[in-house]
């Protein structure tokens, strides 16, 4: 394996929800220069394009990854490019080939180059056998595509590991509530949407029953979660380093409709399950974060309240 001797950053899928977010914080901890954000996507007037570097760039597109991380000197990648869940089981085939193929591209130029690599996975590797409280190792039998691609994911950031010594990390995250960028097509998508439609029309139609209950986070929790997992030193990161379970708070869509009533007046929401439902119903409750707080002192600080207090205050502030 080369030495990483390159210190510039590649955030991959650098557009979505996450990475608007991810790479703004990278971005003020290094300097705009030292964070080149990359997407399939051109939104000439995103921040993440204005803010600093950005290159045009297909995770499947194996040549022109090495270019960019030669061209660019990068020593870390963020690889959050991805195709979610509800979108994912819409097209299982495309599903697979980014969300695996992707994966694939990033470690292999992590081994050539080496690189280090934070590759994120998701709650949504448990099936419905998992414990509803699930534990950091249980058996994965997740029933969605998307699912199973996170799985392969952990297991490749595990085999590179042992096999090449490739320090890849990643977090199961829960469903991410955040109002900079919009939510990008997952199954958790009506805890972000109630908000906007709380606050432009008053009404939200939620597209799970109200007593679901998923495991969620603030963004700024989850942003927060994966720098300092990057940051820990190599030898506290245990045998979860391919997907550390994550909680931030878990509440059932009916208490996240009656928190956004008690400070939106007048809102109502009905629930009208669609088949969005069947993959939430598969998930876990809440999950047992114990390995990261262990491992790299993980805390965290937003709750159900915190979470809406800023998500109307962010709104609020974002459409003066
Ligand atoms: N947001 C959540 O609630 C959540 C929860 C669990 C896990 N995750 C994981 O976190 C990561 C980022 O999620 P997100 O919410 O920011 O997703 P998102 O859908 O908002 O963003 C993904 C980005 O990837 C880009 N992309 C798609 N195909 C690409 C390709 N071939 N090459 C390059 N870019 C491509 C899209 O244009 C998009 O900007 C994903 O791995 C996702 O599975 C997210």
């Amino acid at each position: 394996m080369a030495g990483a001797t390159n210190s510039r950053i590649l955030v991959t899928g650098a557009l979505g929800q996450i990475g608007t977010e991810l790479v703004e914080a990278l971005r003020a901890l290094h300097g705009a220069d030292a964070v080149v954000a990359s997407d399939v996507r051109d939104i000439p007037d995103h921040p993440c394009v204005v803010g600093g570097p950005y290159r045009h760039l297909s995770v499947i597109d194996a040549d022109a990854f090495d270019e960019v991380v030669t061209e660019e000197s990068i020593g870390t990648v963020y690889h959050l490019a991805a195709i979610l869940s509800a979108t994912g089981e819409k097209n299982p085939e495309l599903c697979e080939r980014i969300n695996v193929g992707g994966t694939v591209t990033v470690l292999e130029a992590a081994r050539k180059h080496g690189l280090r690599v934070y590759a994120p996975s998701s709650i949504a590797v448990f099936g419905p056998d998992a414990p509803k409280h699930a534990p950091q190792v249980c058996p994965l039998n997740p029933t969605t595509m998307y699912g199973k691609t996170k799985v392969t994911g952990e297991r490749l950031a595990m085999n590179y590991w042992k096999q090449y010594g490739v320090d890849v990390r990643g977090i199961r995250y829960p469903g991410l509530i955040s109002y900079k960028a919009p939510a990008g097509g997952g199954t958790t998508d009506y805890a972000v949407d109630i908000f906007h439609a709380a606050l432009e029309n008053g009404h939200y139609d939620c597209f799970v029953r109200s007593d679901t209950r998923l495991p969620m986070m603030y963004m700024e929790d989850a942003i927060r979660a994966t720098i300092a997992l990057m940051d820990a030193p190599v030898d506290s990161i245990g045998d979860a380093r391919g997907g550390y379970n994550l909680s931030g708070c878990s509440f059932t869509a009916a208490e996240i409709a009656d928190a956004v009533a008690a400070r939106v007046p007048e809102f109502t929401c009905d629930f009208k399950p669609d088949v969005r439902q069947e993959y939430a119903d598969s998930w876990p409750d809440s999950v047992d974060d114990s390995a990261a707080k262990q491992d790299w002192g993980w805390k965290a600080e937003y709750d159900l309240d915190a979470l809406c207090d800023a998500m109307i205050s962010g709104l609020q502030s974002s459409s003066i």
